[in-house]
């Protein structure tokens, strides 16, 4: 049996020791999870992601019906073998957390029928997890070998803890937002996409570029094997574009507007309009690597700024980075150079790499502190009668 110890990295209170089964179908990753949560720590017993990037990728982005079937197919297995090798039973699971939404209805329900008839036999608590949660509290899950700081037995550094206000950059192939908390579960919107996803941005420029799918991780691939400085880009453009400094590519949208939202759009028809007017750009590796370079900066550069804006006006005591872009290697350098260079005193937070990418024990995480704040409050509470996948759930719900 694998097992993973992590630190519950957050202020002191008494927290449940329970074990809690999770299960995460919101896009095109099957995805469970045995985690128990012990005496302020989180020690992951089991995980498996069964990955559908074969059946989408002839289509270049997710077929809503293709991944619900390709759920129906996996998801029993997944639960059978995490089951059998756990042996899991009713006595030694406490809760059950599924992902409830945003996501692709069809995939959805997969999951939360599974969940739902779980919790029905087992005669357990429910919880559903916003998906965007789950990617907020991957970041409470750290590679430790020390106990919890404030818990009774515990002793590592307090400068390790999470504390509020928090200021979450999401960025994921259908989220990009900047969310404010105060304390656990509560969520302000204080910025978000005003059209395509940063993730979903990265997935259309490697369709433009014929580069395959999904298209965030080879963009960057492409990006780190042929970047090269600014100066010596040998972009095949026109001198003077309107708006668009010479020592660019591509544009900045939304760099320098007041507000913290984002739009990425723009970047994508940019980069379409690039490629249409200089075909020979696909004939060279080397070029295509340096627009991908350049396309990469393109969002980092947006993403940095208005989240530093947006730090400077929350004062935000922990930046946190979260969602499959989160997995870019780059953003996460250079949101980390930014936040030290302008507000030292800010903790920089970014989950373990992997836990960027959908999976389910960022949604027993998430599910569990939702139980331990909210289980005597109504409106946070399913049960298997209940819980509805909800294409468009809302934050705070
Ligand atoms: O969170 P996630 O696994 O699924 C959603 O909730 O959407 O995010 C997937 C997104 C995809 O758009 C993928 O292209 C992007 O994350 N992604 C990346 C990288 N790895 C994954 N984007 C940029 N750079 C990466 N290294
Ligand atoms: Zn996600």
């Amino acid at each position: 049996m694998r097992e993973k110890t992590f630190i519950l990295y957050t202020k002191c209170f008494i927290l449940e020791n329970m074990q809690i089964l999770a299960i995460e179908t919101s896009c095109d990753d099957t995805a469970v999870a045995l985690v128990k949560a012990e005496k302020g720590n989180f020690f992951v017993m089991d995980d498996y992601v069964s990955s559908q990037t074969k059946t989408h990728a002839p289509f270049g982005g997710v077929v809503p019906n293709l991944a619900a079937r390709d759920h129906l197919k996996n998801l029993p297995l997944l639960l059978k073998k995490i089951i059998a090798k756990n042996k899991i039973r009713q006595n030694n699971v406490d809760l059950i957390a599924v992902t409830q939404g945003p996501g692709l209805i069809p995939a959805l329900l997969i999951g939360t029928n599974a969940a739902k008839t779980l919790a029905y036999a087992w005669k357990k608590p429910l919880v559903g997890v916003h998906h965007v949660v789950g990617h907020i509290y991957s970041n409470f899950l750290q590679d430790s070998t020390f106990p919890f700081p404030d818990y009774p037995s515990g002793n590592s550094s307090r400068s390790n803890l999470i504390r509020f206000p928090i200021l979450a950059l999401i960025v994921s192939g259908g989220h990009t937002e900047l969310i404010l908390m105060k304390k656990h579960m509560d969520f302000r919107i204080v910025g978000q996409t005003l059209d395509d996803a940063a993730g979903e941005a990265f997935d259309k420029a490697a369709k433009i570029l014929g580069l395959g799918y999904p298209g965030g991780p080879i963009v960057s691939a492409y990006a780190d094997k042929f970047q090269t400085s600014a100066k010596a880009r040998i972009f095949p453009f026109p001198t003077k574009r309107p708006g668009i400094p010479q020592s660019q590519a591509l544009p900045r949208p939304m760099l320098n507007s007041p507000d913290f939202n984002f739009s990425f759009s723009g970047l994508k028809t940019a980069l379409l309009y690039t490629v249409r007017d200089h075909p020979r750009i696909l004939k060279s590796k080397k070029i295509t690597g340096e627009l991908c370079a350049e396309f990469q900066q393109a969002v980092i550069d947006v993403l940095v700024s208005k989240t530093i804006r947006a730090a400077k006006k929350f004062k935000p005591k922990t930046i946190l980075l979260g969602g499959g872009v989160s997995a870019n290697k780059e953003l996460r350098k250079q949101l980390g150079e930014k936040i030290k260079e302008v507000m030292p005193n800010t903790k920089y937070q970014i989950p373990d790499a992997k836990y960027s990418m959908d999976n389910a024990v960022m949604i027993a995480a998430a599910g569990y502190f939702k139980w331990e704040f909210s289980k005597n409050r109504k409106p946070f509470y399913n049960t298997w009668r209940n819980l509805e996948a909800d294409a468009n759930l809302r934050l705070n719900k």
